[in-house]
């Protein structure tokens, strides 16, 4: 999380910085700062709360030298005084950090016991009091510096006697670029949209001096690295709203196109991606949030192809739940950032256990794809909206099509597209009751489960309601005696192997006075339900993938008659690079 951006370009660096920030808020919106240098000074601005909150001192900010920040906080609440850009104490070094510094209690006191006084309670201020007490020029100061630090960092370090920035980083993705604004480092190539053609993606060890006039990679041993900088073209960074006020409902309208793009690039579901399955005695698929939603889908479906354990994780408890893996084990990760840090790590120990391993992600420059033996693309197209709606529906399409390819049958994708488009659209009334609501409870079994999680999440996340999803059958283990005179409770019922099963939970909430939306085929229609949202009847994996649509387009029309913005739901962000 925290996004960076800095700038050596002319008068207007700010605004360029600005201009950037804007772009990154998508991984953070709790404070937003800007530094520069003006009249041999390292000036500060810095707000708690939205990027727009410094727009007009950007403006007017004339500095050629400019880093600035836009933070999700970890260390410390969000302030004015926690907001980076962090100046040392003797006023030469300004910094903004994206990741953590896990052993930033003890750099401080080491800092503390040389004099210098924090002013913030971040760990990040620790790193420009540490570089401003070390010695050398900029580029020693900052390697002895970093060599200290345990944690994650990308880091724009303003130095005001050199009048120069320096970037470098470790675990937290970097880029930087010649555009038409400047020379400029960013945490995301986002940034460099229409500005420049080519980025290249800082790598840990390497120390990037950036000026006016040049960038300069250097390496651990301060000697010029050539580096080969790669062309923007093929990254799909635009991220127009296409006439839409917000992102969210733009992606979710974007998904029969995804669904269409999908179904034209499945060669690359190659020999080399199945092999990765061949002799394997177990598959663990890992993922956070939504993405973990979408590994539930992809162990159930594998499992049923292969008749092999098939295990979805949650990535952060996977670290350390001492798994056994091996050779004999296949590691799917997925991310539609990929740069999720609990994902990221859990790939390293799976690595270092031998296992081989596959990433599903939507973003082909990011760390996961980089890391992993293979990568499948979701080809879902620029996801901004923190709630991930689009980019849902591609992971686990892909694993549709990797469970059909390993057991070599035939698809078609057509009617999916074509009865996706009739499946975004959402019952007003039903908006309204769920919009006075504050608790909602969505069931389902097997895939029809994993919807209601994902459902359920959606709703969460940007209406702030309590929404629940379970098992259906589970409910009445204990969470049934939160049923009462018309608790809403969405039932997912889209498979028929299994369907009587989840018709009789439906009749017990029913029987305990809920109010019921029943999502299922048109024959399955009761008056016992108060709403039916009916879904098109394709295979049982490619129905529930329609199922949950209304229910996305559901969350976000809730969204708005709340007056809230589905796009930045509050305490979240997009790319979560800290574990
Ligand atoms: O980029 P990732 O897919 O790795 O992100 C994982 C989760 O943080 C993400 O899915 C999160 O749960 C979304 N906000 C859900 O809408």
């Amino acid at each position: 999380m925290c996004g960076i951006a800095c700038v050596a370009g002319d008068s207007n660096s700010a605004k360029y910085c600005y201009e950037a920030l804007s772009q990154l808020e998508y991984r953070g919106y709790d404070s937003a700062g800007i530094a520069g240098i003006i009249e041999r000074e390292i000036e500060i601005f810095k707000k708690e709360g939205r990027v727009k909150n410094i727009q007009s001192f950007a403006d007017e900010f004339k500095a050629e030298l400019v880093i600035s920040h836009t933070r999700w906080a970890t260390h410390g609440k969000p302030s004015d005084i926690n907001s980076h850009p962090h100046l040392s104490n003797d006023k030469k070094i300004a910094i903004v950090h994206n990741g953590i510094i896990e052993n930033y209690k003890d750099i401080k006191k080491h800092c503390q016991s040389q004099g210098v006084v924090f002013a913030s309670d971040t760990d990040s201020e620790c790193i420009s009091q540490l570089i401003s007490i070390e010695q050398g020029n900029i580029l020693e100061k900052v390697k002895a510096a970093t060599s200290m630090l345990k944690g994650s960092y990308a880091l724009g370090i303003l130095s005001l006697e050199d009048n120069a920035i320096v970037a470098c980083a470790k675990e937290s993705p970097l880029y930087i670029a010649k555009t038409t604004n400047g020379n400029m480092v960013a945490s995301d190539v986002i940034c460099f949209n229409g500005i420049a053609s080519e980025y290249y993606a800082v790598k840990q060890n390497e120390y990037v001096l950036i000026t006016k006039d040049e960038i300069i990679v250097y390496t651990k041993d301060f000697e010029k690295k050539k580096v080969q900088y790669l062309s923007l073209d093929s990254l799909n960074i635009n991220v127009d709203l296409a006439g839409n006020k917000y992102y969210m409902l733009k992606e979710i309208k974007e998904i029969p196109k995804v669904i269409n793009k999908i179904a034209s690039t499945t060669e690359q579901i190659n020999s080399k991606v199945l092999k990765l399955f061949e002799g394997k005695k177990t598959i663990k698929i890992i993922g956070c949030g939504t993405a973990y939603h979408a590994s539930m889908y992809g162990a159930k479906v594998l499992q049923d192809a292969l008749r092999v354990p098939c295990d979805a994780c949650v990535a952060s408890e996977f670290i350390y739940a001492n798994n056994i893996i091996d050779s004999k084990t296949l590691c799917i990760f997925v991310s539609q950032s990929g740069e999720t840090a609990d994902t990221l790590s859990a790939q390293k120990l799976c690595k270092q256990s031998g296992a081989k391993t596959l990433a599903i992600t939507n973003v082909e420059y990011s760390a996961l794809a980089k890391v992993c033996d293979e990568y499948l693309s979701v080809y879902a197209g620029r996801e901004i909206a923190v709630a991930s709606t689009k980019a849902y529906i591609a992971q686990i399409l892909i694993f549709y099509l990797l469970a059909k390819k390993l057991k070599g049958e035939s698809f078609d994708l057509k009617p999916l597209e074509k009865s996706a488009k009739q499946m975004i659209k959402i019952d007003e009334e039903l908006v309204n009751y769920v919009t006075k609501e504050n608790k909602i409870f969505y069931l389902g079994r097997q895939l029809d489960y994993v919807s209601a999680l994902e459902a359920a999440l959606k709703l969460k996340e940007i209406t702030y309601k309590g929404a629940e999803g379970y098992a259906a059958g589970e409910l009445k283990h204990g969470t049934i005696a939160l049923i009462e005179d018309n608790t809403l409770v969405i039932v997912f019922a889209t498979d028929e192997a299994i369907i009587d099963k989840t018709l009789s939970g439906l009749q017990e909430v029913k029987a305990r006075g809920a109010k019921i939306v029943l999502v299922s085929y048109k024959k399955y229609k009761t008056k016992d339900a108060d709403y039916f949202i009916e879904v098109p009847k394709l295979d049982k994996e490619l129905s529930c993938i329609l199922s949950i649509l209304p229910l996305q387009l559901l969350a976000f029309k809730v969204c708005i008659k709340l007056n809230l913005n589905p796009d930045k739901p509050r305490n979240l962000a997009k790319s979560v690079t800290v574990e």
